[in-house]
């Protein structure tokens, strides 16, 4: 069925459920639960320089980071609405050490993990942050979930996507096998998303590359010579590049997927406490992948493997990640092997 702008995002996903006649309905509203909580943390977070519920909280997550205000209402949220929704056995999140439960008899058959806020330093600053979140079907046939249906590899998840807080509300999902990607833009005075992207793909050859460049000094050396390479087809006239790095990876990703780009968080040589990087591989580089590859794009590592293929150990595991345009990622592949 042809996409229509304008359809609420309700719509689009019951008809996209009548395409699939296994369906049970049960994603559906999985998801229509996950857009509700994404409304709610909207919310708060256009409000929260008059909520005081900006800075930090005085926790600290089982990362070692300091936990937001907004981190904390972000995943107490998600968590009372999930958990009592019927579709999920388990869930996982980046502010939670362990898995997280569902209500007793509430067990469904999905798994939810998910970064309830990404780019915390942006929290406080009025910089565009996001909610990014990876759906899979359950393994195991207790009544609860368990640890192995969260770790379950990326080319595995049933549907994945992101909501980001930014100058408009905006929801990104996909639920692969080449339904697309589409994208929904909050309407707040009457609280309902709209299609505003439909079949999103993303444009072939980069514009931006995004990296941390202040760590330059500690990257690799494919990882080096990779920068220079985009720099040097600058020079050459072949391509023309900016860099464009906000801190939040759903925001630098929205942009990326949008207007074409390349996004790389590589391992580096100081992090010996992060020696596969910062981001986590299962609700940050997976879903992201997902959408990537589902729109056109690649994610691989900086070793040059697909980030969907690989096999999580742990819920809190981090991954190096090359995400973006095609052409720039695959350019980046030859360099990456290599190493
Ligand atoms: P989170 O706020 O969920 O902990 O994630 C922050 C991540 C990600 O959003 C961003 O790409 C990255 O941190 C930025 O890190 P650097 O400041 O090291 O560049
Ligand atoms: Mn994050
Ligand atoms: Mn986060």
């Amino acid at each position: 069925m042809p996409k229509r702008k304008g359809i609420t995002v309700s719509r689009q996903i019951m008809d996209s459920q009548q395409t699939h006649p296994e369906a049970t309905g049960e994603l559906t509203g999985l998801l229509s639960e996950l857009i509700v909580a994404a409304k709610i943390i909207s919310a708060e977070v256009n409000m929260a320089g008059l909520a005081g519920i900006l800075g930090q909280s005085g926790k600290t997550n089982v990362q070692g980071e300091e936990v937001q205000k907004l981190d904390d209402f972000a995943n107490r949220t998600l968590k009372r609405r999930m958990e009592q929704c019927g579709y999920v056995c388990i869930m996982g999140s980046e502010e939670d050490d362990g898995v997280i439960p569902v209500l007793d008899g509430y067990e469904g058959k999905y798994t939810l993990a998910f970064d309830p806020l990404d780019g915390s330093s942006n929290i406080d600053v009025n910089v565009s942050i996001g909610t990014i979140f990876s759906v899979h079907r359950r393994k195991s046939e207790g009544k609860q979930g368990e640890m192995s249906d969260l770790l379950q590899k990326g080319s595995e998840q049933v549907a994945a996507g992101y909501i980001i807080y930014g100058s408009s509300t905006v929801l990104v999902y996909t639920t692969g096998h080449g339904d697309g990607v589409h994208g929904f833009t909050l309407d707040p005075s009457v609280g309902e998303f709209f299609l505003s992207h439909p079949d999103i793909t993303i444009p072939e050859k980069a514009k931006y590359y995004s990296v941390n460049e202040a760590y330059s000094r500690y990257w690799h050396d494919d990882t080096t010579a990779y920068i220079d390479k985009l720099k040097d087809m600058d020079e050459q006239g072949e391509r023309s590049y900016s860099l464009r790095y906000i801190g939040s990876l759903v925001a630098d990703f929205h942009r990326n997927l949008i207007q074409g780009g390349v996004f790389l968080y590589p391992r580096d040589k100081k992090s010996t406490d992060k020696p596969d990087g910062k981001l986590r591989l299962l609700y940050e580089a997976a879903p992201l992948a997902m959408i990537a590859e589902e729109a056109g794009g690649m994610a691989i590592t900086d070793d040059g493997r697909r980030i969907l293929d690989i096999e999580p150990k742990d819920l809190h595991q981090r991954v190096a990640l090359v995400i973006g345009s095609r052409d720039e990622v695959a350019l980046a592949e030859e360099y990456f092997k290599k190493g």
